[in-house]
């Protein structure tokens, strides 16, 4: 099993012998490697048993650090990377020759991100390389919010991981990257859209699709837990599984089921908190994954604040 701890000298050494680590970042934990190194690139594929055209996200500690890896930005992410970054916001830029083909699949377009947990800050600007990684889950599955869903899962395949404690916002980056002049969301996330709205006006949000090639993060059945996830009214739901004798538990957003007859109730937040219901979602998902349950409900938010990105993630479990 995986040592866990908040070593970053030996994380660093790790990295730079190009072997793997879990490590922390304010959206979900990340399988880091040298996003430079070929051999290390394509243990981050086998590790997570990732299809090889599924591109990976390189971090670097600043802004500063991304121009050795892209050709000069767009005006409008430009102001979108000084407002973000660091933070929860991944950009599809266009690539320098350094990047190997493998990072992003063959594509012209790298995605970067300046991760803003201080354990990843610390780490990025000690190395001198960029690293990639793509959140550190057997591929399809429920990102990882704590070291200790890195460790039940990729805990055999990595010598060390970073111990960041849970990750703050609990959704990975939104993706973002221009196309004909229009700014498009690849993927809803960490950062509301209406934040990115403010700053460069109105974009298009790519609709929900499984044959998608640009952004394969956006194929339906990715988050599921391993559990049937229905997703509905809940009130309903629990009737007809009551009544067919399923046990079943229940994801909520605010409202209390413990005394209903679900056999599980995880709350995302009791005082209808968007911000702190993210923060649970993938800790909900895992410990009813984990329950003595066989199905799991789950019901939608409002589609306001992260309501979006939320609902987004819940439905790609509901896909399955
Ligand atoms: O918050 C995050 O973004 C986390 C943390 C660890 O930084 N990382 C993450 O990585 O979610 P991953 O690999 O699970 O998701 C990255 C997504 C994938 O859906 C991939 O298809 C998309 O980014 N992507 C990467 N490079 C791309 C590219 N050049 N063009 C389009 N999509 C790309
Ligand atoms: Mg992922």
């Amino acid at each position: 099993m995986a040592e866990i701890g908040k070593d970053i000298d030996r994380a660093k050494q790790l990295l730079e012998a190009g072997e793997l680590i879990g490590f922390p970042t304010e959206t979900v934990y990340g399988l880091a490697g040298n996003a430079l190194k070929e051999d290390t690139v394509i243990k981050i594929f086998e590790t997570k048993n990732r299809p090889s055209f599924d591109p990976l996200i390189v971090h670097t500690g600043n802004i500063e650090q991304i121009s050795k890896y892209t050709f000069p930005i767009d005006e409008d992410l430009q102001k979108l990377a000084d407002k973000f970054w660091p933070g929860p916001l991944t950009l599809l830029l266009k690539k320098k020759e350094v990047v190997p083909d493998l990072v992003t699949s063959g594509l012209d377009l790298v995605a970067v991100r300046v991760p803003a947990h201080p354990m990843a800050q610390e780490l990025l600007l000690h190395l001198d390389f960029p690293l990639a990684a793509p959140s550190a889950n057997p591929f399809g599955y429920i990102s990882p919010t704590q070291a200790s869903h890195v460790e039940d899962q990729l805990g055999h395949k990595v010598p060390y991981i970073l111990d960041g404690g849970n990750c703050d916002v609990g959704l990975e980056s939104t993706i973002v990257g221009i196309e004909q002049s229009q700014t498009i969301i690849y993927r809803l996330g960490g950062t509301q859209v209406s934040a990115i709205e403010d700053v460069v006006g109105k974009v298009l949000i790519l609709p929900q699709s499984s044959s998608n090639p640009k952004s394969p993060g956006m194929l339906k059945s990715h988050y599921a837990p391993r559990k049937p996830f229905i997703l509905g009214n809940l009130e309903e739901l629990m009737d007809k599984y009551a009544s067919s004798g399923v046990k079943f538990g229940v994801l909520s957003f605010e409202k209390d089921y413990s005394f209903s007859q679900a056999a599980e109730n995880f709350i995302l937040s009791p005082r209808r908190d968007f911000s702190e219901a993210a923060k649970n979602l993938f800790a909900g998902m895992r410990y009813l994954d984990g329950a003595d349950v066989s199905v799991i409900l789950a019901e939608e938010l409002p589609e306001e604040h992260f309501g979006k990105a939320i609902n987004d993630r819940l439905r790609r479990a509901a896909a399955k």
